[in-house]
């Protein structure tokens, strides 16, 4: 009997814990996987088309509660996973849906000047959004235009830091009238391009006179010429170098390439997050920032696009100065920002 008691305590207090990180703590009892299924498909308005489809999609919620389960259970590890709006996904429908960084077509990197390659004194930590350079997290959706984000994010800092003002720019200007390079959309793009393509279009619009829908559309010219924020051009950081990466993100929000292909990406919390992950860039994101933990575990701040239900409000910490040169996840391999 203590044993079975034992037990459903200690399945109480996972779904409790489960609950408390969706906020949802409030009615506790014993919940079979079915019902927190119903209860998280309620939370996040998730409708399937019958009950085949539903069955699946069960199939796959029980598998990453349990993954995300055992992790949490597991090793001790300095980040923890949670159930969020992603839940119902394989990762590779996750991967698909989310990250859409062209690096497989990606080409050799040029050499531009790095403007920032004899900084030699930087703070020991930064945070873009206490100097006001960082706009609330947004939402790419089901659409792979994370390189849109990323450079957008980037752009809104350096308009900070050079105007004043911070204003919410348009991913959508880029997504239906950037076809430059390989730039294609929901279907991938390269930050890189999008700097090409804001420089030469001479500006970008606001997020408010050009919103965002999630889709491919027309581009319309006549809002993509009310520019709201400009760019002289853009350069690389030297890859393979958190050294040059920190000299960049201390003077200005950088769009960094990462590999985010994990189960653990996909679910990430809370903490510093030291991978699993490899080096096979398929998702942009914004550096806004660095610094250390209390235990003394660097880290790079991170800004996802992944709306603020995933990570910290949105937010992600990485793990910096890692033993290969690439950076965690080749966070170092492919860094860039724009130019005022
Ligand atoms: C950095 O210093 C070197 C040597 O003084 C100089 O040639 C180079 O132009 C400097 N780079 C920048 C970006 O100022």
């Amino acid at each position: 009997m203590a044993s079975k008691h034992q037990c459903l305590l200690y399945l109480a207090f996972f779904i409790l814990s489960i609950w408390a990180n969706q906020g949802l703590g409030r009615k506790l009892h014993e919940t079979s996987m079915s019902e927190m299924h119903e209860q998280w498909m309620a939370q996040h308005g998730r409708v399937y088309k019958d009950a085949v489809e539903k069955a699946q999609r069960l199939k796959i919620f029980k598998e990453n509660v349990e993954f995300i389960e055992s992790f949490n259970n597991g090793a001790e590890k300095p980040y923890k996973l949670s159930i969020n709006e992603f839940a119902d996904l394989t990762n590779d429908e996750f991967r698909t849906s989310r990250n859409g960084f062209r690096a497989s077509v990606v080409r050799p990197m040029r050499t531009t000047p790095f403007m920032y390659e004899n900084v030699t004194a930087v703070p020991s930590t930064m945070d873009w959004r206490k100097k006001g350079a960082v706009t609330p997290i947004k939402n790419q959706g089901e659409c792979g235009c994370c390189w849109a984000f990323s450079a957008v994010a980037a752009t809104e800092g350096i308009t900070q830091l050079t105007t004043g003002k911070l204003i919410s720019l348009s991913e959508q200007e880029l997504v239906d009238c950037d076809t430059s390079g390989e730039d294609q959309g929901c279907e991938g793009g390269l930050m890189d391009d999008a700097f090409d393509f804001i420089q030469h279009n001479r500006g970008l619009t606001t997020e408010v006179n050009y919103p965002y829908t999630g889709e491919d559309g027309t581009c319309n010219t006549k809002k993509s010429t009310n520019h709201a924020a400009d760019i002289n051009g853009h350069e690389d950081v030297p890859a393979n170098s958190e050294k040059a990466l920190l000299n960049a993100v201390a003077n200005q929000p950088v769009s960094v390439a990462i590999d985010a292909s994990g189960s653990a990406f996909q679910f990430y919390s809370s903490g510093v997050f030291t991978g699993d992950c490899g080096t096979e860039l398929d998702h942009g994101v914004t550096a806004i920032g660095y610094g250390a933990t209390s235990d003394g575990t660097k880290y790079w701040l991170v800004k996802n696009s992944w709306g603020t239900g995933w990570g910290e409000e949105g937010y992600i910490m990485m793990q910096r100065d890692v033993d290969s040169p690439e950076g965690l996840c080749g966070i170092a391999m492919m860094a860039s920002y724009p130019t005022a």
